[in-house]
């Protein structure tokens, strides 16, 4: 595939197939699958959390942006099932993905060579590998992952290393959850916990409560508004929600300095 722009209906197209064959490498590799990943997959099999759709629309984003290869630093990079279909459908010149999940990595790794796919993946904080890393990249994604970051001025300091690994026409895209503006944290864990009980059919009783134990413990969002604030203090002026789901929970930011 060149890097032409990808209309809607195309880059769904290259999604749906591409999925079909991570379904069927993940086959493989999910003998393996931790307990905390379980829970995780079965989200993302049933698309729970709208990836093929915030995926699809930031491939447009990007075969709109960049016409060349692209080199893509991937934050809390996970299994990277959602991430593979971008991967193949994209000419790339470099992949690195950053996750404290070791077992996660041991995922990401098989996938991406069942799938012949070149990456570098590193097992560590995405925020101080970030700092320490000193290569540029045309493209940084974090999917769900920044708002396990619990202080803003953690936040704060990952938007401005992010920063300072984009090349000048470079992009960053943030798929996460937000909050509403003033929204306390503890409405929107109520919020969220209704959405997901209701929505997340598939999963078992015990699954649902292993999921809403991690998302109390671990998940810290902030509002769009909060988000765009931070990305102006980091010197990434550009930012802007391109779409969001119907809730709405989830949201595709773009940051750019251009
Ligand atoms: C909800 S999962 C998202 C995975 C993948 N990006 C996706 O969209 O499906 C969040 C990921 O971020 C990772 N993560 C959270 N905080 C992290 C940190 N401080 N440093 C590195 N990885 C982190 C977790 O291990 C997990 O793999």
């Amino acid at each position: 595939m060149t890097a032409e722009s990808l209309s809607k209906a195309q880059s769904l197209t290259v999604f749906q197939s591409a999925y079909q064959q991570i379904t069927a490498a993940a086959k493989t590799v999910g003998e393996k699958i931790f307990e905390e990943w379980r829970v995780y997959e079965k989200l993302l099999i049933h698309d729970y959390m709208d990836h093929k759709l915030f995926f699809a629309r930031l491939l447009q984003e990007i075969t709109h942006r960049f016409q060349r290869p692209i080199r893509i630093l991937d934050l809390g990079c996970g299994d990277l099932t959602p991430m593979l279909p971008l991967l193949q459908a994209l000419p790339l010149s470099r992949y690195v993905g950053i996750d404290e999940s070791e077992g996660a990595l041991v995922i990401a790794a098989e996938l991406l060579a069942a799938l012949n796919l070149p990456g570098e993946l590193i097992n560590g904080d995405l925020v101080q590998e970030l700092e320490t890393l000193t290569e540029t990249f045309d493209l940084v994604v974090a999917s769900f992952s920044l708002h396990h970051l619990v202080d803003p001025a953690e936040k704060l300091r990952c938007l401005q290393a992010i920063k300072s690994h984009l090349v000048d026409d470079g992009m960053f895209a943030m798929i996460d959850v937000y909050c509403a503006e003033q929204e306390p944290r503890s409405d929107y864990l109520e919020r969220w916990i209704a959405h997901a009980d209701k929505r997340y059919e598939a999963l078992q009783t015990e699954e649902k409560q292993l999921l809403f134990d991690h998302v109390r413990a671990r998940d810290y969002p902030l509002s769009e508004v909060h988000w765009q604030s931070l990305a102006e203090q980091a010197g990434l002026p550009h930012c802007e929600v391109i779409i969001r789901d119907h809730v709405p929970l989830n949201g595709l930011t773009i940051f750019s300095t251009t």
